[in-house]
């Protein structure tokens, strides 16, 4: 079995994801966002390429049942009824709703993941539940793909340390697995930061991009840990919570 990590979600390549369990990782903050949307009660969140798609999508369904949502250079798009901070997708807010959401890296690393066996959004705060589904897919034989959204197509280190994360202990006490350099580095990401998450977001520029433009708050969010275990899972192109409610 293999584990590969790939960063710049939106030039992914078939041949990365065919038949395989994909995990995005966008931790500031799109992933981060999508995951407490679900934990907190939204109906499902709906991956859209362009601020005027979002626009278009929601006149096909009825406005008290849909929420639109997404940034653009960070800053929430006006009209919309939120930005992409977790913050704001309250129980109060999103519980039953349908989100259209469009961000500059997130939603088109997911978008991208076509010919996947299963795609999940991972992130700090539903990295437990997430971890239990990728060592299960492991076990039963599949090769995993952990996806970094990046920035602007780049390397991302916040989500290189997540990547790393996950890599640590996904294989742990199992045998026969390879994996890419990618996947060696981000895990040496992740013993250089361990548990301090916000000192590794304030490392990275996508954090420092966060942190002087107001969204501090986020940061701390986004570092959460286990806050929201839930497994968000993508699939018919909409995103929604795995569990007894939804089979699989
Ligand atoms: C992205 O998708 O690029 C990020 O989630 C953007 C952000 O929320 O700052």
């Amino acid at each position: 079995m293999r584990i590969d990590v790939v960063f710049g979600g939106a030039s992914l390549t078939t041949a990365e994801v065919a038949g395989r369990v994909v995990a995005v990782i966008d931790v500031l903050r799109a992933s981060t966002s999508i995951a407490v949307a679900l934990a907190n009660g939204a109906r499902a969140v709906i991956p859209v390429e362009t601020p005027d798609e979002v626009v278009m999508r929601a006149k096909a369904l009825a406005r008290n049942d849909v929420l639109l949502a997404g940034e653009r250079k960070m800053m929430p798009i006006p009209g919309f009824d939120l930005g992409n901070s977790p913050i704001e997708f309250t129980p109060a807010m999103v519980d039953g709703k349908t989100i259209l959401l469009t961000t500059t890296n997130g939603t088109p690393a997911i978008a991208g993941t076509g010919g996947a066996r299963d795609v999940i959004i991972a992130s700090y705060v539903n990295y437990t539940a997430v971890l239990t589904m990728l060592r299960a897919a492991l076990r039963g034989g599949a090769d995993i793909t952990l996806v970094c959204a990046g920035r602007d197509r780049q390397f991302a280190l916040e989500d290189a340390g997540c990547a790393g994360r996950f890599v640590a202990n996904v294989s742990k006490r199992l045998v026969g697995i390879t994996m890419n350099d990618a996947a060696q580095t981000c895990a040496m990401v992740d013993r250089r930061y361990g548990d301090q998450i916000v000192k590794l977001f304030e490392a990275s520029e996508h954090g420092r991009a966060l942190r002087d433009a107001g969204f501090d708050a986020d940061l701390m969010a986004c570092a959460a840990i286990d806050s929201h275990p839930v497994i968000p899972l993508y699939q018919d192109r909409q995103i929604t919570k795995l569990g007894p409610d939804r089979e699989r």
